[in-house]
């Protein structure tokens, strides 16, 4: 039989490149194999993100492409999946006649069967259903040579309808995964030479074992971190209303746990983060930051702050500013509020003008770049434990690893170390890394 080909490009967050990754894993069951070059595809499926308008457009700018590739290759099957994909539907194929098929965040499970009948058929196919999630959760994903991580889908899905927010609406309501399926697919990760694993959620904080097992997210935590094999565990993304003192402890208790907490704040306006229906006010964001910082002195803390959302005034903006001040975060992702279609702020008047919201934008990161040099700066002179990961992206003569607080590491080293944990002292601070040496040639672990 005639080889084939897949290309997949993902846009968005960590939930998508982990669905891109369960997507190639199936159709490599079906006989297709990845490819980076997009010229050599049969098959290919963009995976969509539908979050900010920016994410949104482009999509469009890759499809394009593809049209142009296809007008050579007239038998390339294009196929969009993803939050995009989910919102639209049959309205997909309306705007990019030349899809062949549209599939929703709930059906990846059924792909290999959409590829066939497209196939056999020619006819496109379109398939949004929204009750299959917990299926699409399991989908095992082979560990590629080398890799020393692993995403781990343990829910999906939210139920908190932030008002600007379009995830509920794309991703449905939240399903937790099985308790045990979950821990029986991290033992299989160890066996294949995983040594940390990135417990993946909406929302992992409000985790709750299903079959009736009552375990809550800090008891999955620990019941992995007695796993031999694995020696770090991380978790994305926190919601601060759910994020419980069982599970800060867990920073203390439990020893692979690593000290790095995403903690999304959107806005330090009391007025603001009402609006847009967060459920918890600064001074509890301070307290659960409080609360983190005694349990666990040394924790990395990131955030998510959204900058111009409908009505945030000056003294809005600035009580951002200051809370960005009292809390110095390590790093933050931070984003000029765009209006999604079907969002309780979407209704919402009192506008703020696209300059203005690029000012506050400017002003947001250019204060981070500040604090998260000062946090990187702090950290040299000590010895750091390093999971190395890969040859740097900066030198070929250089390895990267990542600090337990999840910082990049370069240093020079051999290939050998690759899945190994080391010891590192920092030597330099930048923005986007640091630099090390080995600190001693033994390895810690490995
Ligand atoms: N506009 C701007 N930023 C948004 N985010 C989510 N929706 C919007 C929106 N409509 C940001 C939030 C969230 C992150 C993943 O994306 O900060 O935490
Ligand atoms: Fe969106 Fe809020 Fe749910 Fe996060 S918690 S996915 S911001 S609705």
């Amino acid at each position: 039989m005639e080889k084939k080909y897949i290309f997949v490009h993902t846009f968005g967050c960590q939930m998508n490149v982990h669905d891109s990754e369960k997507i190639v894993a199936l159709m490599e069951n079906s006989g297709y194999e990845s490819v980076d070059d997009v010229r050599k595809a049969d098959l290919v499926i963009i995976n969509t993100c539908s979050i900010r308008e920016k994410a949104a457009q482009k999509v469009y700018s890759q499809l394009g492409r593809l049209e142009k590739l296809k007008s050579k290759k007239p038998e390339l099957i294009i196929g969009v999946g993803g939050c995009l994909a989910q919102q639209w539907g049959a309205k997909f194929i309306e705007r990019v006649p030349y899809l062949n098929l549209v599939f929703g965040t709930h059906n990846i499970h059924h792909l290999p069967e959409f590829i066939d009948t497209i196939e056999k058929t020619g006819v496109p196919v379109v398939k949004t259903e929204f009750h299959e999630s917990v299926k699409s959760l399991g989908i095992p994903v082979q560990s590629r040579n080398g890799r020393v991580s692993s995403y781990v889908t343990i829910m999906q899905g939210c139920n908190n309808f932030c008002s600007y927010c379009v995830v509920p609406y794309v991703r449905g309501h939240e399903e937790s995964r099985n308790f045990c399926d979950i821990v029986d697919e991290v033992k299989t990760l160890t066996a294949n030479g995983i040594r940390e694993v990135i417990l993946l959620g909406q929302n992992v904080n409000s985790y709750c074992g299903t079959n009736g097992s009552g375990h809550d997210f800090a008891d999955l935590v620990q019941e992995i971190g007695m796993i031999s094999g694995i020696e770090r565990i991380r978790f994305t993304t926190s919601h601060p209303k759910d994020l419980s003192d069982k599970l800060v402890n867990c920073f203390s208790a439990v020893d692979k746990l690593c000290e790095h907490i995403h903690l999304p704040v959107q806005s330090g306006s009391d007025r603001i983060l009402r609006m847009m229906n967060r459920c918890y006010t600064s001074s509890d964001y301070f307290d659960r930051v409080d609360k983190l910082r005694t349990v666990c002195p040394d924790i990395s803390i990131t955030s998510d702050i959204i900058v111009g959302f409908p009505g945030e005034t000056d003294r809005d903006f600035q009580a951002t500013i200051d809370m960005m001040g009292k809390i110095r975060f390590d790093n933050i992702f931070s984003f000029k509020y765009s209006e999604r279609e079907g969002t309780a702020a979407a209704g919402l008047g009192d506008k703020v003008s696209e300059c203005v919201k690029r000012d506050r934008l400017r002003m947001v990161q250019a204060l981070q770049e500040r604090h998260t040099i000062e946090r990187n700066r702090a950290m040299v002179g000590k010895n750091e434990e390093i999971l190395v990961e890969a040859i740097s992206k900066n030198s070929r003569e250089d390895m990267a690893g990542r600090t337990r607080t999840n910082k990049i590491v370069n240093f020079k080293g051999n290939y050998e170390l690759i899945g190994k944990t080391i010891s590192v002292t920092i030597t330099d601070a930048y923005l986007h890394s640091l630099r090390g040496e080995l600190t001693k040639e033994e390895v810690i672990k490995c």
